[in-house]
This record gives C-alpha cells, structure tokens and sequence, in this order.
C-alpha cells in the first residue's frame, strides 16, 4: 500500500507517463453546460483527470473549461475511448482523429480500446500503435478486457497497454485480474466504483463507514486508491463531486479492507465482457 495518498497522487505508467489515481467519470453527465460544470466543480477541488469516451458524446467539453479555468493542457490527465462501431484499422485511426478533433485538446494522455470486440480488436491495437508513435496520445490500453483477452494482446503487440480499465469495486473484487495486470507491469483502472450508485444502501459499508466518519462511497473509492488502482467516480453533483475527493483523511484498518474484500460477488452493475472471445 502507498504510505500517503493525495488528490494529486499518481501512479507511473509503463511508458513512465504519470497518471492520477483519482479522475472524474463523465458518463451520462447530462446537458453540455451540466457536463462542463461538473468538469469545473472537480478541477476546482484538485481533480487533474477526466475520463471522457466518444460514447458519452462529451469529449468536447473538457478543454472549454481548462481555458476558463486558466489551465494548463497539461495540468489535466484527459482519456478517451474507441467506441465498437470504430474498430478496424483504418475506421480506428480515423475515429480517433475525429475524437481528438472535436476534444479540441491537442492530444490525449490516454486512448482506450473500449471493448474488446471479436475478431476486429487486434486489427485496431496496431491502429493505436501508430496513432501512440505518432505522438498523438501520451499511452494507449484497453477496457474491459479479461486475462484471456490480455494474453492475447500481450502475445502480439509491439506496444504493450499501459492501462485496462475494468469495473471494479468490493462487489466485483478482480483479484486475479489484478495480480495478472501487476505481473505485466498494466495498470488497472476502476470504472463504476460506486456500483453505480446500487449497493450504497449495504450494511457493512454503512458499519465501515461510521467506524471514520465516512459515507459508502468514501469507503469504496478508499478501498480502489489503497490498491494503487487508478478510481473514476462519476457525478454530476457538487457537493458528492467533493465528497468523493474527501478521501485522504483516513486509511482503512486491516480487518476492514479484508471485510470489503469478503463483499465480493463477481457482481457486475455495468458489462460483462467474461464470454466475448
Ligand atoms: N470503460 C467502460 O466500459 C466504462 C463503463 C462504465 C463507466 N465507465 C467510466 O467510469 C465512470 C464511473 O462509472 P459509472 O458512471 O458507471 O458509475 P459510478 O461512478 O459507480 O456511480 C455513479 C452513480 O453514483 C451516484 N453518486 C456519485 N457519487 C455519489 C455519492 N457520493 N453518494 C451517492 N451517490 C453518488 C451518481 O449520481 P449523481 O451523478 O447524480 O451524483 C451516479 O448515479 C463513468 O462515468 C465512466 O467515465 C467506463
């Protein structure tokens, strides 16, 4: 475990690219004035790490903010997502020019296979090698791929995944995901950590959580950065925006993180990518 964590903690990649652990998820953020407040609302507290995708249609509403905000482009960790109807070599290339495009943000930190969709994905693996060594991202890496589809990529590339980025929380606690992407030196990065909102209501996090003061959701998003696991809680909210970076103040005890860890269920809020081959 990381003796002392901080907003601004960071962890380094494979490439030695810095990425911080905690990022806003932009997921289903509403209206773009509501997505561009919720940016703000974060960086104004100390997040530096917004994870957007072409999916959530919102890759544009980053960099108005940092120019309101007086903001450095590289004062903020920005990834975004190939989406599924993208893949191919020449449709990814293109699809990605057309994120990077409207993102208006010169480059991206990070680029994601989204999904890994059959027979096509290693056809845009090599896409992102080029877009990668081109310059135009400073790390590429994959979503939702499990140990087999990591084996795979592993087995083929030239430019291994620096990230994987998978649902993650004490109800779908992956450890041998976990230790395989430790192994081979790929960080794992949590989305739907707060199980989307569904398990906030369970007894033992609300036990945990009054041992320190804390809601559920601080405990969850505590239990992910303890790991060293890159967190990405979505909302669109103020107030629980702060709440979820209010989480540096307490480190959990170790017969409570082996009770989180006990909560898992191979429960999924979100996709289940187990039988895509
Ligand atoms: N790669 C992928 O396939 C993939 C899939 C899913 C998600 N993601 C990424 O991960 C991010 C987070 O995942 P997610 O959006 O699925 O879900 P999540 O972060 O687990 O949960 C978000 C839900 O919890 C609520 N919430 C947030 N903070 C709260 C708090 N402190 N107390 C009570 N409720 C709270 C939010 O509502 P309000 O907004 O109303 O506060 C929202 O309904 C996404 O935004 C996206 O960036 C990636």
């Amino acid at each position: 475990m990381m003796n002392e964590l901080s907003i601004l903690s960071t962890v380094k990649l494979n490439n030695q690219v810095e990425m911080p652990l905690l990022g806003l998820g932009i997921y289903e953020t509403g209206s773009s004035r509501q997505t561009q407040n919720a940016v703000a609302w974060a960086l104004e507290v100390g997040y530096r790490h917004i994870d957007t995708a072409k999916l959530y249609g919102n890759e544009s509403d980053i960099a108005p903010v940092l120019q309101k905000m007086s903001l450095a482009r590289n004062e903020v960790f920005v990834t975004s997502k190939l989406w599924n109807s993208d893949h191919g070599y020449d449709k990814s290339i293109r699809a990605f020019n057309h994120s990077l495009e409207r993102s208006g943000l010169g480059y991206f930190d990070l680029f994601l296979i989204h999904w890994p969709v059959e027979k096509l994905r290693a056809d845009s693996w090599r896409a992102l090698e080029t877009i990668y060594q081109e310059g135009k991202c400073r790390a590429i890496g994959v979503s939702n791929y499990t140990i087999r589809h990591l084996e795979e990529l592993l087995g083929a590339c030239k430019v291994p995944p620096a990230v994987n980025q998978v649902e993650y929380h004490p109800f779908l606690y992956q450890k041998k995901l976990l230790e395989f992407c430790r192994a081979n030196n790929i960080r794992l990065s949590a989305y739907s950590p707060l199980t989307k909102g569904e398990k906030l209501d369970d007894n033992t996090l609300k036990t945990i959580g009054n041992r320190y003061g804390k809601s559920p959701a601080q405990i969850m998003i505590r239990w992910v950065l303890e790991q060293e696991v890159i967190v990405l809680p979505k909302s669109a909210r103020q107030s629980r925006i702060i709440e979820n970076a209010e989480v540096y103040d307490f480190h959990l005890e170790e017969s409570d993180r082996k009770t989180l860890d006990a909560l898992n269920q191979d429960w999924h809020c979100t996709w289940n990518p187990t039988n895509i081959v």
